[in-house]
């Protein structure tokens, strides 16, 4: 792959160089739509992601070519970065790089980049956090900004929340850039603490479901979510003493009841229930217990589903139908409204769900669904 991608970047910049860095994608494991009320989440890093191979330029340009996105070589300046709508895809670089001179990590020279990415866009697996932490990598191996892993982190955030306009939690950014090989991470999303959790299933394995369906409202359906809980936020602490919906004890979360709206009311339940799986399926995992952490996926998808209203047909559809083929836990992961579900499976009965599940999905929905092994992977790197 490196030798490919080395090729294809001197070969369109007519350039003899090149540095080649990987940034992972990542799936959630549980914890979903709390990251932005101060709940904890568990996702891992994932060996799809985004690839980038850089050189220096002399002038202050970045010039970009990104075949997914265009067949044409993408130019703009580090001076004056503005978003433009006939290129939206190149509003994550641009994001990062504004962020980190908006925070005083100014680059001294422009550079060209050439970007492949490995895994879906779009489709609920962070390809946006893949590619945010692909360039703040870039920029602070370059420049020698020296950035911790939670600048990194909070930088790739500030870039999605206030460039590209969605109010993401730090969820994504996060389990980017502290990917580690074989293990999950029990991040804190209040504190940032985290802790790193063994993912080690025996016979069984990890498996991730595109549903393929298109998420074209996702990002406002997102910060509808977002308000919703704010306002549920706000209105719940005239009467408890809490600065986050996932602190409500079980007795003030039956009061609140009374006190919200039924929708609002449904949203919460979803973030405080889910907050309480969360801990349970780590506590599941520590001790080995990997039919209780199915449970407690299964679980979370429904509060997803009828709470927290967030799946859509296509989602369950294959949720169950995961479920019905023999897979022992399934759930949406991401945002929602279509991208992935994440599932455990026996590994022998790997194609043997595959077959069954293409066949009634497409009968179903109409085309076919993609799978991806998971395989937990390290965080962004010059490789
Ligand atoms: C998106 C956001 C994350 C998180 C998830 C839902 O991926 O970017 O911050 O809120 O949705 O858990």
């Amino acid at each position: 792959m490196k030798d490919q991608l080395l090729k294809a970047f001197q070969h369109d910049f007519q350039r003899h160089d090149g540095d080649v860095y990987y940034s992972p994608g990542r799936v959630n494991l549980i914890g979903e739509h709390i990251d932005y009320n101060g709940g904890y989440v568990l996702p891992c890093a994932l060996s799809y992601g985004t690839y980038g191979v850089v050189g220096k330029r002399e002038d202050m340009k970045v010039c970009v070519l990104s075949p997914s996105f265009s067949s044409k070589v993408y130019c703009f300046n580090i001076d004056e970065i503005k978003k433009d709508s006939q290129n939206r895809w190149a509003d994550y670089i641009k994001g990062s790089i504004k962020t980190l001179i908006d925070h005083g990590y100014t680059p001294t020279h422009g550079l060209d980049l050439y970007i492949e990415g490995t895994m879906p866009v779009n489709a609920g697996l962070s390809s946006s956090a893949s590619l945010e932490l692909l360039i703040i990598t870039i920029f602070d191996q370059m420049f020698h900004f020296n950035l911790t892993l939670e600048q990194k982190a909070r930088f790739g955030q500030y870039a999605e929340n206030h460039f590209v306009g969605v109010n993401s939690g730090i969820m994504d950014q996060f389990a980017v850039v502290s990917g580690k090989k074989d293990h999950a991470i029990l991040l804190n999303t209040q504190t940032l603490d985290y802790e790193y959790i063994p993912l080690d299933f025996n016979e069984y394995q990890l498996l991730i479901v595109n549903s393929n369906k298109k998420r074209g409202l996702a990002d406002s359906k997102y910060n509808e979510r977002f308000r919703e809980c704010q306002e549920s936020l706000q209105t719940l602490k005239l009467t408890f003493d809490i600065d986050n919906l996932c602190s409500l004890t079980d007795e003030q979360l039956n009061l609140s009841q009374s006190i919200l709206s039924p929708l609002h009311f449904k949203r919460v339940r979803h973030v405080q229930s889910e907050q309480k799986r969360t801990l349970a399926a780590c506590d599941a995992l520590r001790k080995n217990d990997l039919n209780q952490f199915a449970k407690l996926l299964i679980a979370s998808h429904h509060s997803l589903r009828d709470d927290y209203e967030v799946t859509g047909f296509e989602l369950d559809t294959l949720v169950q139908t995961l479920l019905d083929a023999g897979a022992i836990g399934a759930r949406m992961t991401g945002a929602g409204f279509g991208g992935c579900v994440v599932s455990i499976i026996k590994m022998d009965d790997l194609e043997c769900i595959k077959e069954s599940v293409n066949h009634v999905y497409k009968t179903k929905i109409g085309y076919e669904p993609s799978f991806y092994a998971v395989i937990p992977s390290d965080g962004p790197s010059n490789i």
